[in-house]
């Protein structure tokens, strides 16, 4: 694509993780699109999700580090037990044409992650952020409209995130004031210096947060609008946070004092188990143009569409802002999605700068990728080419 230098994964190695005792990949470099199919239970979504463990976060299924080790029947009769063990997954990766070599896992089956970048061990998540970008969309989003605000949020975070890594330090920043907050009034230990060092932490924290949530918004907006891709509906997004919300009519410095203030007035409910809300109550609603239909009342195909319609605006922003995509992970890829809609998705992912990896129960389904895509089968978490009959 216009000479942009691709971004992409050439080596993956999985280790005790999921169902897979040992797994070695080398992949094109040309970084054409991945499409693993298989059998239900045949390990292509583990593979999916152990590439989402290349980047900062609990992968594509939010899983606790320890559920991810993989689980062997033991000689205990009838019993499966997890041994205390170490999964890995380490990869080599070629990052806009520079080359990274990524290792993660934990340590004897804890919750305590490894994460070493060039053989050097890193102790901030939001670096392996910083060198390895990835976004995915899985089946368990297509209800995102639906679904509980934590989800939309987490979907919403991760497109910040992929687009600026500091989101990731800034939200585990607000996230751990939060939690001392929260701690302190609930024990209700009122102590006053340190509570408002807390609320001026969040405050300022919590703008940050908010702001670059909106702004990232605003740049999709700019594509969602200009509804460049064929037969992929237009969203329009809106955010609801209170702080979001307060930013688009006043001046960042004094929505931080509101927000400190408002902290300090709801000390006491808090205490008394209430709840104040915050970037860590914040949603967002998506809204289908051509329909004029609120997303959550949207077919589920339509839904589906709209949140690729949302992805593939990140990804044109991307390109033309930073000149770079992250790796796209699509579970079940063709699943709701018509014929038509299909191919024009195929044809557009197999043109952008990032390798992009699909899974699906049916080779069929990928039918118009058969000459762009590399394609692998996964039988009882073994992987193989694809023998073409
Ligand atoms: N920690 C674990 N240890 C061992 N096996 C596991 C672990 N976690 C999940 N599995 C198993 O891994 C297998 C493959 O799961 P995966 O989700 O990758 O399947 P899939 O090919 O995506 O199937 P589907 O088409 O149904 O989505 C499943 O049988 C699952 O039970
Ligand atoms: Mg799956």
């Amino acid at each position: 694509m216009n000479g942009m230098l691709k971004t992409g994964i050439f080596k993956i190695r999985l280790t005790q993780f999921r169902s897979y005792e040992s797994l070695s990949l080398n992949l094109p470099s040309e970084f054409c699109p991945i499409v693993l199919t298989g059998h239900n239970g045949a390990g292509k979504t583990n593979v999916l999700e152990a590439i989402s463990f290349l980047t900062a976060g609990r992968g594509l299924r939010a899983a606790r580090l320890s559920d991810v080790a993989r689980r062997v029947k033991n000689k205990v009769p009838d019993g499966i037990e997890i041994l205390p063990m170490r999964w890995a997954v380490s990869a080599s990766v070629n990052v806009n044409g520079n080359v990274f070599d990524i290792g993660t896992g934990t340590v004897d089956g804890t919750d305590r992650r490894q994460i070493r970048i060039d053989g050097k061990n890193i102790s901030k998540q939001a670096e392996l952020a910083r060198v390895f970008r990835c976004l995915w969309l899985t089946p368990a989003q297509d209800r995102l409209f639906c679904g509980d605000p934590a989800s939309r949020r987490r979907f919403l975070d991760r497109l910040v995130q992929v687009f600026d890594p500091a989101h990731a330090d800034r939200l585990s920043d607000y996230s751990a004031a939060f939690k001392q907050w929260s701690c302190l009034l609930r024990e209700g230990r009122i102590d006053t210096v340190w509570l408002t060092s807390l609320e001026e932490q969040m405050a300022t924290l919590g703008v940050a947060i908010a702001a670059e949530r909106l702004d990232m918004v605003a740049r999709l907006m700019i594509y969602l609008r200009a509804n460049v891709i064929d037969y992929f509906p237009q969203a329009e997004i809106t955010l609801t946070g209170v702080v979001e919300q307060a930013l688009t009519e006043k001046s960042a410095v004094y929505v931080e004092e509101e927000f400190a203030a408002y902290l300090k007035k709801m000390r006491h409910v808090y205490a008394d188990g209430g709840s104040v809300q915050g970037p860590h109550t914040a949603d967002f609603k998506v809204f289908h143009r051509q329909k004029n239909l609120s997303g959550e009342l949207c077919s589920t195909g339509e839904q589906k569409a709209l949140l690729i319609s949302i992805i593939l605006s990140q990804m044109a922003v991307q390109m033309k802002e930073q000149g770079m995509c992250p790796v796209l992970l699509f579970d079940e890829a063709a699943v709701h999605l018509d014929a038509r809609r299909r191919k024009v998705l195929f044809e557009v992912l197999a043109d952008l700068p990032a390798q992009v990896w699909m899974t699906g129960t049916e080779e069929s389904a990928f039918k118009d990728l058969s000459q762009k895509a590399h394609f692998l089968t996964v039988e009882e978490s073994i992987v193989n080419d694809l023998k073409v009959a």
